[in-house]
């Protein structure tokens, strides 16, 4: 299914950019979206009060942690590099494994997690029935406090994290002047090298898996995909990141080796597409990339 995909794109790019922009707004509930946006920032969700979800997502910075590995309570390292938080909503599944379906299964477990919140719902909801946030969660939902609503206002909340307004989301709408020659140059060797063929669509990844060393194979404890599928086939196997805001989210790749755009980039032309590239091509595709950075969602400053 993979290879067949990586033969057909190329074809399909003749009718259209493989490239959409993202929608401006997404519909959501604003009430539930500043519950949501409360709790993303409270460490009342972890253990012992230490670590919130904006610990290792830090949405003014790219929406991860700029860490190797994140730490947690009781400063746990933990095994895997964060990815932002930003335009997740876009991903067909969530976790570098997809292990999540969505947004609202996903919030589940770093709030479980030993090494990250280290908490059990049993015990979030009691601590939040003693808070304020009692007498909110009894406004918006019938039920109250459960899993099921924590979980609910958060995933929320991250619907509204959307970067909507990138240099390139706005040429793609038509402002041809919104880039530069330079990224617009960077641009065209991103479809020309191949780089295209995992990362498009309208978050320039995030809807598909692939090999983590495609061409040349590397040295990697992590199974990823099979994880999931225990599938051989699937060793090694990674969801293709999204790249949106990708020049504020170093270091890069699910283990963190790589430490600047520029080495990630040459990293990717040797060991996903086998082909080599000059010092310059790389300047010009990290420009292109650099043009994808957008604003800080709207949400926060509500
Ligand atoms: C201690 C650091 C830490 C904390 C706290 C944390 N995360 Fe994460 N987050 C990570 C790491 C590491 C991953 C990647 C794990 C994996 O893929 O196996 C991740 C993955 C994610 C993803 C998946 C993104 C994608 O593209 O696959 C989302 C969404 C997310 N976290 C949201 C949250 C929310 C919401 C909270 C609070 C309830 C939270 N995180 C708390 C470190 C953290
Ligand atoms: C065959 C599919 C494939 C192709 C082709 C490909 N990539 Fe990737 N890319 C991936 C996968 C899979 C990852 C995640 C690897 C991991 O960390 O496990 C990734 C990760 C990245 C990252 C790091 C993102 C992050 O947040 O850590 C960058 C940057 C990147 N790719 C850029 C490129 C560029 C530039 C090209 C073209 C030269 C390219 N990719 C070609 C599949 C591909």
């Amino acid at each position: 299914m993979r290879y067949l995909l990586l033969m057909i794109l190329p074809i399909l790019n003749l009718f259209s950019e493989p490239i959409t922009p993202l929608p401006l707004d997404i519909k959501t509930n604003p009430a539930k979206v500043a519950l949501g946006k409360a709790l993303f920032f409270d460490p009342i969700l972890s253990l012992d009060g230490t670590v919130s979800c904006a610990s290792c997502h830090n949405l003014l910075e790219g929406g991860d942690d700029a860490k190797v590995f994140s730490t947690g309570i009781k400063n746990q390292k933990g095994t895997i590099n964060a990815p932002t938080v930003l335009n997740a909503v876009f991903n067909f599944s969530q976790f570098w494994d997809g292990r999540a379906r969505d947004l609202k299964s996903q919030v589940e477990e770093p709030i479980v997690n030993p090494v990250e919140m280290g908490n059990n719902f049993e015990n979030v909801i009691k601590t939040l029935k003693d808070s304020h946030y009692r007498e909110t969660f009894d406004k918006l939902y019938h039920d109250g406090i459960s899993k099921e609503n924590i979980t609910d206002a958060i995933a929320e909340f991250e619907k509204t994290l959307i970067t909507p307004d990138s240099p390139f989301d706005n040429y793609l709408r038509g402002d041809k002047e919104a880039i530069t020659q330079m990224q617009k140059e960077g641009y065209e060797l991103f479809k020309e090298k191949g780089c295209i063929a995992c990362h498009h669509g309208r978050n320039v990844g995030g809807n598909m898996y692939n090999k983590f060393g495609l061409l040349i194979s590397i040295k990697d404890d992590n199974l990823g995909r099979f994880n999931v599928t225990k599938d051989e086939n699937d060793k090694q196997i990674f969801k293709v990141p999204s790249l949106r805001n990708v020049a504020k989210t170093a270091p890069y790749f699910h283990n963190g080796s790589v430490s600047d755009l520029r080495k990630a980039v040459y990293f990717m032309a040797k060991h996903q597409v086998g082909r080599p590239i000059s010092e310059e091509e790389v300047d010009k595709i990290v420009s292109f990339l650099e043009a994808l950075t957008g604003k800080p969602p709207k949400s926060l400053n509500e």
